[in-house]
């Protein structure tokens, strides 16, 4: 099953150019330890990581390279802060697509890898993800290159690449389906991408009389890379540029993208802003695969990093029914772990005899 089961709901595709490596329908499991000790009762996590690349950027990459399998495109143009690289690269050569992708400076390992074992070409720019300067020159090089007749530029974000970005409303009628009662969905956001597919999904759902109202979608972001979270929670109607200085994968963003859509959208859906620190976020980290078995990237943790925060400032009642958007595994990044592995007793190479012995010590 995919995304394209909800299709005539997303953007049409005519089913013959439909490529699709199994995503969506992701897991929605109910927190054990974090929500109870935080005195939220309905606390659950919606585990978008369980995807063939991964991350919740499967949900785009299918819809758009579908989009380019009819048009007829043959060469993929991105830029990525590694999760959408990621994604793009699978799904292109699933669909037999040449991809070029320009990558933010800090792109760990493990998605840099995982884009090059799928044959897509990548080159990492100086600059680009932290200043505004050089993310905006990339960004007008790629849609240059990107206008080539058989070529398409893509970029996880209405304002570049919309109908990709109709497959991430699916993640809304996904939970529909799986939960009657949802007050907040809380999501991380660079862009701001995820946030606004996330209300425009259930907008769709209100409109078609499948929800009575749509839940509070509410944008979580790192304090180093706050273009929208404040805007939104101080009452303004426009993102702002910023220097990016956060340290989380996947959320330097300094430009404005989707972010003005995010705050309007999101405010209309009843949400807010909320911010958090990196070291916040690497805590939460921790926790969710302590406390509950969750290995997600620092960005996967962002979310619940904001509902905690939002549960300690009394802004969340303790029976609403809050989701969390944990959208990017582990093993993207083996560098945010180092620290937590380091602190443990680590895997001793020990022979036959000294394991034997264990028992008895
Ligand atoms: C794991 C992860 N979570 C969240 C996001 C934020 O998504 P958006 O840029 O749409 O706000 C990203 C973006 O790359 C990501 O990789």
């Amino acid at each position: 099953m995919s995304i394209w089961r909800w299709a005539d709901l997303i953007d049409f595709v005519p089913e013959h150019a439909r490529i699709t490596l199994g995503e969506g329908q992701t897991p929605l499991v109910r927190s054990r330890s974090i929500g109870p000790n935080a005195g939220l009762k309905n606390l659950w996590f919606k585990l978008d990581f369980v995807s063939p690349t991964a991350s919740y950027k499967d949900r785009f990459a299918a819809a758009t390279v579908s989009h380019m399998v009819a048009a007829g495109k043959t060469r993929c143009i991105a830029t990525s802060s590694g999760n959408t690289g990621a994604s793009l690269a699978a799904y292109c050569a699933a669909a037999g697509i040449q991809c070029l992708i320009a990558i933010v400076e800090g792109a760990p390992l493990g998605k840099l890898q995982q884009m090059l074992c799928y044959g897509a070409k990548l080159y990492r720019i100086r600059g680009f993800g932290a200043d505004i300067a050089t993310t905006s020159a990339v960004m007008a090089l790629i849609q240059k290159w990107g206008s080539e007749p058989d070529a398409a530029v893509q970029v996880s974000s209405y304002k570049y690449s919309a109908p990709g970005m109709t497959g991430v409303e699916t993640v809304a009628f996904d939970l529909a389906e799986q939960t009657p009662t949802i007050d907040h969905l809380f999501c991380p956001a660079g862009g701001g991408g995820l946030a606004v597919a996330a209300a425009r999904g259930f907008r769709k759902l209100v409109e078609r009389g499948v929800l009575g109202k749509s839940p509070a979608v509410e944008v979580v972001q790192p304090e180093g890379n706050d273009t929208m979270a404040s805007p939104l929670r101080d009452g303004h109607t426009q993102a702002r540029e910023v220097t990016s200085t956060t340290r989380i994968s996947g959320l330097q963003v300094p430009t404005i993208n989707d972010g003005h859509w995010a705050v309007n959208e999101c405010r209309a859906s009843g949400g807010s802003g909320h911010v958090v620190t990196d070291d916040q976020v690497w805590e939460t980290q921790r926790r969710l695969a302590r406390d509950e078995g969750i290995f997600t990237e620092p960005a996967g943790a962002v979310a619940l990093a904001g509902a905690l925060r939002a549960a300690r400032e009394r802004r969340l009642t303790s029976d609403a029914h809050i989701i969390c958007m944990i959208t990017g595994s582990g093993f993207k990044d083996p560098h945010s772990v180092e620290e937590t592995v380091a602190a443990t007793a680590g895997a001793p190479l020990v022979n036959l005899e000294e394991f034997s012995r264990l028992h008895e010590s």
